[in-house]
C-alpha cells in the first residue's frame, strides 16, 4: 500500500506529529487477521475484528489505517469509514490511556448522571466532552443507554463496566486507572 502520512491531531492536548504511516497488518497482526479470516463469512464481517486490531495496536483508527483496512479486505474506503464512524467504541482521533463512557440518556439523566459526569470531567481535568486531559490519562464521552438503567450512573472505563457511580465515588474509582 502507499505510504501516506498519519497525522496525530492536537485533539485535547495530544501533541501534533506527522510521521510516515506504518502499516498495521504486517507480521503478527497480519497473521492474526489471517487466522480469523475462516471464521467470518464475509470481508464486511471480518472488518470489525480488523478494526479492533488496529485500535489495539495504535490506540485509534486514522484515515490512513482505514485505507489500509480497506485495501487488505478489499472494501471501499467509504464502507470502512461508515463502519468506523457508526460505532462509538472505535476511536477516530487519539484518546487518553483510559477511555470513559458515561450514560446520560433520559432515565439516567433524571436520576443524576449529569452531576456524575460533571464530577468526572472535574476529576480528570478533561474540561469538556471528547477532550483528552493534558497528561494524556483520560478521555470522557457521553453515550446512550448502557443497559443498566436501574444502577445510575453506569459508566465504562476502558473495558470495565461500573454501576451506581455517584459524584462522591468518582475519585476512588478513577484512582484505579493511573
Ligand atoms: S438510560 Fe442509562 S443505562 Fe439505560
Amino acid at each position: 500500500m502507499s505510504l501516506k502520512s498519519e497525522q496525530t491531531s492536537a485533539h485535547g492536548g495530544v501533541p501534533e506529529t506527522t510521521a510516515p504511516y506504518q502499516p498495521v497488518f504486517v507480521g503478527a497482526a497480519r497473521a492474526e487477521l489471517e487466522r480469523l479470516r475462516p471464521s467470518y463469512p464475509t470481508m464486511q464481517a471480518l472488518l470489525l475484528p480488523a478494526l479492533w486490531i488496529i485500535q489495539r495496536e495504535r490506540g485509534w483508527i486514522s484515515e490512513a489505517a482505514m485505507a489500509e483496512a480497506g485495501e487488505v479486505l478489499k472494501l471501499t474506503p467509504a464502507y470502512v469509514k461508515g463502519v468506523v464512524t457508526f460505532y462509538t467504541m472505535y476511536h477516530t482521533h487519539p484518546v487518553g490511556r483510559h477511555f470513559i463512557q458515561v450514560c446520560t440518556t433520559s432515565p439516567c439523566s433524571i436520576c443524576g448522571s449529569e452531576e456524575t459526569l460533571a464530577a468526572i470531567l472535574r476529576y480528570t481535568g478533561c474540561g469538556e466532552l471528547g477532550a483528552t486531559s493534558s497528561d494524556g490519562r483520560f478521555t470522557v464521552i457521553e453515550v446512550e443507554c448502557l443497559g443498566a438503567c436501574g444502577f445510575v450512573t453506569p459508566i465504562m472505563v476502558d473495558d470495565d463496566f461500573i454501576e451506581s457511580v455517584t459524584p462522591e465515588r468518582v475519585p476512588d474509582i478513577l484512582a484505579r486507572y493511573p
